[in-house]
């Protein structure tokens, strides 16, 4: 555990988990450069609101709401996939405020989600190995050579695809797009049949009477930024640490250095050593951090991390995203809660329900079923509330488009549907339609 002075690049002196050999160092160096004196994608005073919504949620004044895909990709940067992706994180978000009665945090993991670890270095189909594929922000995902080669001339395109995605988000959600009284707009014709779709509706409706009300008696809704605007965050894994210290920045205002590639960033499982580079590097950094934790991990090492990375246990720093699967969100998430409290480490406490339930069905597709993903969070809920402890979000990959990736759900999306339109080029991603679906059920978890 490091107690010696922090600076950007001390996470060189440990040991760094999935880095990237790059094949022109010179290049690589030079890259970096460009990177560091290109202009911040995120700025402090926004990391600094996000911390606020966290601590509150942590308390139970609030829930957390992060998704988006697996592993963003260059070519679907258009206008269209970025705001098809908020608009569902939006549907989802009104539907739990407004049935489950929280304010919900809007998380994307958007903007820069292009690095992914990979449990095996290489790829084998047909007998031919290749590297794996890393990510947009390394090398391309065809099962080729070339494309397969780590190109540091990526990282460049990934701040800049993030940079595009950042300004569209920031233009529909301070534009009017994502003003209330445009909730009805957020459904998509594709879903308006479906249950959801209508449940959906009549809510968009409820919600408009509200603010017809509002406006009769007086009230102009276009003039109150609650109603008018949203905030929406971005996030990512921080796994490539050269392109992270290149937008590690100091705060001119206070001197404090944060993260300025995403506002929350979080450590994959794979890479929380308490000793890595990881932990090391985001130490340094002011912005809420994420850690991944799956079944195999070590309590004693758990709170060092915690230690660690918020020494003054400061609130709305960590958010700790369990994602243990549903047979085993049971075996682990109670020893760990009393753990943590018995610590008294201040968290918020966040579900991925999908990592821990992946598996590859017999027409040899990479899928989840939602079932079993509801089943996590349900049990997320159960345990948190018989343990006194607060279940304060939740962390989905999820699209906006009607995909089949992940099985069943009310559309009861089987194995032989898969193919119709599978298109994540890493995990499987909950639709549109089932992600609303997930929004009205756990709406119910939260109003208990
Ligand atoms: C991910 O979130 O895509 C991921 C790789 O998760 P984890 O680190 O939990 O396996
Ligand atoms: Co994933």
């Amino acid at each position: 555990m490091s107690t010696s002075p922090w600076n950007k690049d001390s996470w060189k002196l440990f040991p760094a988990m999935q880095q990237v050999d790059w094949p022109d160092k010179e290049q690589y160096v030079n890259v970096l450069q460009q990177i560091t004196d290109l202009p911040p994608l995120v700025f402090a005073g926004e990391i600094r609101k996000l911390r606020k919504l966290i601590a509150d949620a942590a308390e139970g004044r609030g829930f957390l709401l992060q998704g988006g895909d697996c592993a963003e990709e260059f070519k679907e940067c258009t206008a269209l996939t970025i705001r098809e992706t908020m608009k569902v994180i939006l549907q989802m978000a009104v539907v739990m405020t407004f049935a489950g009665e929280k304010p919900v945090i809007k998380v994307g993991r958007i903007a820069g989600q292009y690095a992914k670890p990979r449990s095996s270095p290489v790829e084998i189909r047909d007998g031919v190995e290749l590297p794996s594929f890393r990510g947009d922000m390394v090398n391309a995902s065809d099962f080729t050579k070339e494309a397969r080669n780590p190109d540091c001339k990526r990282l460049l395109d990934g701040y800049f695809h993030s940079a595009s995605s950042l300004n569209i988000l920031r233009a529909f959600t301070r534009g009017g797009y994502a003003s209330l009284e445009k909730v009805h707009a957020w459904n998509k014709e594709f879903l308006k049949q479906s249950k959801e779709g209508k449940s959906y509706e009549e809510l968009a409706f409820q919600i408009e009477k509200a603010l017809t009300f509002m406006r009769v008696i007086g009230f102009e809704p276009e003039k109150v930024p609650q109603l008018s605007e949203v905030n929406f965050y971005t996030s990512h894994e921080a796994l490539l640490l050269g392109y992270e210290e290149a937008l590690t920045r100091q705060d001119s205002l206070t001197g404090i250095w944060y993260d300025c590639s995403a506002h929350l960033l979080w450590i994959g499982d794979r890479t929380r050593q308490v000793d890595g580079a990881h932990v090391e590097f985001l130490r340094g950094v002011h912005n809420p951090i994420g850690i991944k934790i799956g079944p195999d991990h070590d309590l004693d090492d758990l709170k060092r991390i915690l230690d660690t990375l918020n020494p003054n246990n400061e609130s709305g720093r960590m958010v700790i995203i369990t994602r243990f699967g549903k047979e085993k969100i049971a075996t682990y998430l109670p020893p760990l809660l009393r753990s943590i409290k018995e610590h008294g480490a201040k968290v918020l406490w966040s579900c991925d329900p999908m990592h821990g339930n992946t598996f590859t069905s017999d027409s040899n597709y990479k899928t989840r079923n939602f079932n079993d993903i509801l089943m996590e969070i349900r049990h997320f809920f159960e345990i948190h509330y018989a343990e006194g402890t607060v279940p304060g979000g939740v962390h989905f990959e999820l699209t906006g488009k009607d995909v089949t990736e992940c099985m069943g759900g009310a559309q009861e999306i089987m194995d032989h549907h898969l193919e119709n339109n599978y298109a994540t080029s890493c995990d499987p991603r909950l639709n549109a339609q089932q992600s609303l679906e997930l929004a009205f059920l756990i709406a119910d978890m939260l109003k208990r």
